[in-house]
């Protein structure tokens, strides 16, 4: 059977009773997969082929307000302060993600959302933006919704904004039901204070070809991309591990060894798809020899061109120097 996005916003809110509000506020936080969600089973409900697991950037993300029109004839979507046009790709995503939770045809909504971090730093405000989106949508609607139900309505808009519906440590499970119901983000609760990302922005250039896009590819035309899930599953055993005993060399391993795997299964798709440039194998060569020097530090990378550094406090001082434009984020303060 095949079922809808709003198939399912229909058996959540369904049975909710409506307490409509003018306005809602809400926030949400970017978050980096130690192990990464690369390939769908169902592309319209964004459901995983394997479970992933990440860490929020507390501090860094979105914030959005949601202002219900009254005798409106359309949906105003803002930007950064910017009112976008409805040919606009972004225009159509907030919209059809309104569309969820719309009760009457008449119901028009503004939505005002901004980014704490530029969409220069190479940090996904996509998992953010439809986190933030989807609680001031419930808020302005006024449905009570636990927060499996709101993880699962954040993942229809982008699969990885689920977990953004948390702080710290997040893992989502895949789940096995064709509606979905059961594929969910849930926080592991560990607190690794000594814990740091570093960011380096080597190429602000918006990506030619979107995650959405490339993991589509990829699943397609790479026959590497079989042993993708195997991996992935291996390594959020270990990464759950290495969180509950605070063992950074196993968590920089697994994450590091994770995305090389991610970007290989990428590569080995048809045409290619590469989102190095050069200056990243440059960093992931300085971080190796980093390490072969006793510094422990790995990286871990997404769908583009820029690195994330792993690393714990002690070696904070080293990092900088080396990299000096690195961007250092403590995620539990
Ligand atoms: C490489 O969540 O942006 O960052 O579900 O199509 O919106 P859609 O994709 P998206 O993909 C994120 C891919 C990734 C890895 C990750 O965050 O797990």
């Amino acid at each position: 059977m095949t079922f809808f996005r709003t198939d399912i916003a229909q058996k959540i809110l369904g049975g909710c009773e409506y307490r409509p509000v003018e306005r809602f506020e809400a926030s949400a936080s970017v978050n980096i997969a130690l192990c990464k969600y690369w390939g769908k089973r169902d592309s319209q409900l964004n459901l995983p082929v394997n479970d992933s697991l990440s860490v929020a950037l507390p501090g860094k993300g979105t914030r959005t307000r949601v202002t219900r029109l009254l005798g409106g004839t359309k949906d105003e979507v803002f930007l950064n302060e910017r009112l976008t046009q409805e040919t606009e790709s972004f225009y159509r995503r907030v919209v059809d993600h309104l569309d969820l939770f719309r009760r009457d045809a008449g119901d028009y909504f503004r939505v005002d959302t901004v980014n704490s971090v530029a969409t220069a730093a190479g940090l996904a405000s996509s998992a953010s933006g439809f986190a933030a989106l989807t609680r001031a949508m419930a808020g302005v609607q006024g449905v009570s919704l636990d927060d499996d139900a709101l993880s699962i309505l954040a993942r229809l808009g982008s699969g990885s904004a689920c977990r953004s519906m948390y702080d710290g440590f997040v893992r989502w499970y895949k789940g096995g039901r064709e509606d979905g119901m059961d594929s969910f983000a849930k926080p592991l609760r560990n607190v690794w204070r000594c814990l740091r990302l570093g960011v380096l922005t080597l190429n602000a250039a918006v990506k030619k070809t979107s995650s959405r896009e490339g993991m589509a590819h990829t699943v397609e035309t790479a026959s590497l991309y079989n042993a993708w899930p195997l991996q992935a599953e291996r390594d959020i055993v270990a990464l759950e591990q290495a969180v509950t005993t605070q063992n950074f060399e196993q968590l920089g391993a697994t994450a590091e060894h994770n995305a090389m795997a991610m970007h290989a299964t990428m590569m080995a798709s048809w045409p290619p798809l590469l989102y190095w440039v050069p200056e990243s194998v440059a960093v992931m060569q300085k971080v190796w020899q980093l390490r072969e020097d006793g510094v422990p530090v790995y990286f871990t990378m997404d769908a583009g061109p820029n690195v994330k550094l792993l690393f714990e406090s002690r070696v904070e001082h080293v990092i900088r120097q080396v990299f000096s434009d690195v961007e250092v984020i403590q995620l539990f303060s």
